[in-house]
């Protein structure tokens, strides 16, 4: 295929030169003439090991470069923005680059036929594809997206130092995109390297990159500071995260890792809290750690606030314990959920057949019926009971139980979805916490 890539930064060279390679006729573009000088002599405007060798050998042939974008978009089929989109002094991110470059690609579309393909490849937030890069590119063309020209976005992994090995062996590829010819087309570029091909909406794309590296930011300061605790205790926190990562089925997975509600139960709160506690009195300050609390919190909030913002008055709490086939109701963000509902005036109801038994045979039956019998006092013996009652239902955990009551829950309910019961739910009433 023939390429242009805009921008000849760490993202725009590297790319440039791994597609190059591959055999597609590549060129790039830069405002900057001294990095486009330095890629025609085929020298490494950046310093990345393998770069010089990979220019030397692709500049001139599969390679070239240019400032002229009239040229550039006029001699290739798909353009990719690799410009850069740094900080604003108010952490927004600076998309005057993007926008730029939008309005020069959008300018030289004017005079060339149809059927162009421009993908986005700097790091952008949800929306900046369909919100600024489309309509810039429409207006400058004066052409329509969807009919004369596509857009794609297309986020890049790579990181600097390894990045001609990274562009090799791409963890997967995602493409943003919202038909499947120009999807399919895009893709077409990676053939043969390995990694799932991943095609989603283009929001969803955008989204994914930011997800990537607010997990990364995450995963260093996390170390960091359990290193930090763990030396206090004279523990040498390397070994410990060197054993941490060997578990492949709660650690290092996908486990815990779905939006839904706020953790609970007799163990990661109380254990989270001794950590924090400890390091603070040996002034040690823990940021990260200490905020997992504060953000459990902010999500049992924001759950309160999507019941509230129905007119429903009354309410039906599918589920009580912490988590779905226990009876264990110790630090469940339900009952705190259940007690600021009641606070609040709400006419509750519970169904937890786990809570039920308990309350009537288990060891728990003192607590439920000493410590909570405001929550324990509003129990129902099913779910149809607890239908008939409540005009607003909450689901708080994926439980089979409840799962197979979705079709049988009348349409004028609404339904509070807690926990991601199911994928595509489809009644009228239906709304998800997190999406
Ligand atoms: N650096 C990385 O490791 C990395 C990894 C993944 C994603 N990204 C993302 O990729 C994007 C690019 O990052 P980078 O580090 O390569 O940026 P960079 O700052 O190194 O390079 C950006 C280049 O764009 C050029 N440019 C600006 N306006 C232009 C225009 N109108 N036409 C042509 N060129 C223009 C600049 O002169 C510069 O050479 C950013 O959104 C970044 O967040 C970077």
């Amino acid at each position: 295929m023939k390429i242009s890539v805009f921008g000849m930064g760490y993202v725009g060279v590297v790319c440039s030169a791994c597609f190059a390679r591959r055999g597609h006729q590549v060129i790039g573009v830069d405002i900057n003439s001294d990095k486009i000088e330095a890629i025609r002599r085929g020298e490494a405007p950046i310093v990345e090991p393998g770069l010089p060798e990979l220019l030397a050998e692709v500049a001139g042939k599969t390679l070239q470069a240019t400032t002229d974008v009239g040229e550039a978009v006029r001699q290739s089929d798909i353009s990719f923005i690799a410009v850069g989109t740094p900080s604003k002094s108010n952490g927004d991110l600076d998309l005057s680059h993007v926008r730029g470059v939008c309005e020069q690609i959008g300018l030289a579309l004017r005079d060339k036929a149809d059927g162009h393909i421009v993908v986005i490849r700097s790091t952008v937030l949800p929306g900046t594809l369909r919100n600024l890069v489309l309509p810039t590119l429409e207006s400058f063309s004066g052409k329509v997206a969807g009919r004369q020209f596509h857009v794609a976005v297309n986020p890049e992994f790579l990181r600097e130092c390894t990045a001609i090995r990274d562009f090799d062996n791409p963890p997967f590829t995602i493409i943003g995109a919202d038909d499947d010819a120009t999807a399919l087309r895009v893709a077409s570029l990676y053939d043969g390297l390995p990694g799932e091909v991943i095609v989603k909406a283009p929001e969803i794309a955008e989204m994914i990159k930011y997800t990537c590296n607010a997990w990364h930011a995450t995963k260093v300061a996390f170390s960091n500071e359990i290193g930090s605790v763990a030396k206090i205790f004279g523990v040498d926190g390397r070994e410990v995260m060197d054993v941490i990562c060997k578990d492949k089925s709660l650690n290092v997975s996908s486990y815990y890792m779905r939006p839904g509600f706020a953790f609970g139960g007799s163990c990661l709160p109380k254990d989270v809290r001794a950590l924090t506690y400890r390091a603070m009195q040996r002034d040690l300050q823990l940021p990260l750690l200490y905020s997992m609390l504060n953000s459990n919190q902010e999500h049992i909030r924001r759950g309160l606030d999507l019941i509230m913002q129905k007119p429903a008055r009354r309410i039906g709490l599918l589920g009580l314990s912490f988590k779905s086939g226990t009876d264990d109701l110790r630090e469940s963000p339900f009952v705190e959920l259940g007690e600021r509902l009641i606070g609040k005036g709400y006419d509750l109801r519970i169904y937890d057949r786990n809570v039920e038994h308990a309350r009537m045979h288990g060891a728990n039956r003192e607590y439920i019926n000493n410590r909570i019998p405001h929550l324990s006092n509003l129990l129902v013996g099913s779910l149809d009971e607890i239908s008939d009652h409540a005009e607003t239902l909450v689901i708080s955990y994926p439980d089979p139980e409840f799962r197979s009551f979705l079709p049988r829950i009348p349409e004028g309910k609404t339904i509070i979805d807690l926990t991601g019961i199911e994928a595509g739910v489809q009644h009228p009433g239906y709304q998800g916490i997190c999406w």
